[in-house]
């Protein structure tokens, strides 16, 4: 069956909850902790106020992905965005993972974005989550910083910060593939800058 994306709408929050908890439940793809219900789910990915646009991945009505473009909210944490930034999270049902949902996620999202106006991407993800890392530095995400924050339970978490240029100097990077080999766990990808000590993810 063929994959497509669309736009988020309400009734896909049972699945997405379905599909990020089982994220939750095998670790280290996400820092959320705690499960997802739909209300929680329509606040913070589908139907923020701060919301650029949710990309579903959908085959024959089964939600395979979902990816969350939004404004950084005001608030703690937030200050480290200059205006035209926005931030993006993105999930791949488990079974699924390596079959191009991300890359299609991806390539919709980039659309609205730019639609919406949007500068710079912002991916902060954290140094253990390997796929994650390896994703986006295919999606054309740079490093530019790291930050010592904690997850949604208060453990300490390093994220390595990436961004996405979608105006100036860094507009459009087409990087090599990287190969699917998994990153050393310490031995971080690429040259870090900017520490930035914060606590983050208070989502
Ligand atoms: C990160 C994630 C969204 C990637 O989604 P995906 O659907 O598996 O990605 P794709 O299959 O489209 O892969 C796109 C490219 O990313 C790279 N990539 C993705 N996963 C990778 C892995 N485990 N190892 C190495 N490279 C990887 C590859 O270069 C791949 O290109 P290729 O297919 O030509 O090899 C998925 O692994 C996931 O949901 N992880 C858990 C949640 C998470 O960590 N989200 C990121 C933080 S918000």
């Amino acid at each position: 069956m063929k994959l497509a994306t669309r736009a988020a709408v309400p009734a896909d929050a049972g699945q997405m909850c379905d599909l990020i908890n089982r994220l939750i439940g095998l670790g280290g793809g996400t820092a959320h902790r705690r499960a997802f219900d739909a209300r929680r789910m329509r606040r913070h990915y589908l139907r923020p106020d701060t919301l650029i646009c949710c990309t579903i991945a959908d085959e024959a009505g089964a939600v395979l992905g979902f990816q969350a473009l939004v404004w950084p909210s005001v608030g703690p944490g937030f200050d480290l965005f200059d205006p035209g930034w926005a931030i993006i999270a993105s999930f791949t049902r488990a079974g699924h993972q390596g079959r191009g949902i991300g890359r299609a996620m991806f390539a919709a999202t980039l659309k609205r974005a730019r639609a919406a106006g949007v500068r710079t991407i912002d991916a902060s993800i954290s140094g253990r989550n390997t796929a994650g890392l390896a994703y986006y530095h295919a999606m054309g995400f740079v490093d530019f910083a790291t930050r010592d924050g904690s997850d949604s339970m208060g453990e300490p978490l390093r994220q390595i910060r990436k961004r996405y240029d979608l105006t100036g100097a860094h507009a459009g990077l087409v990087l090599p593939r990287p190969s699917r080999k998994p990153l050393s766990d310490d031995g971080l990808p690429v040259a870090l800058a900017a520490p930035v000590s914060q606590v983050l993810n208070r989502r």
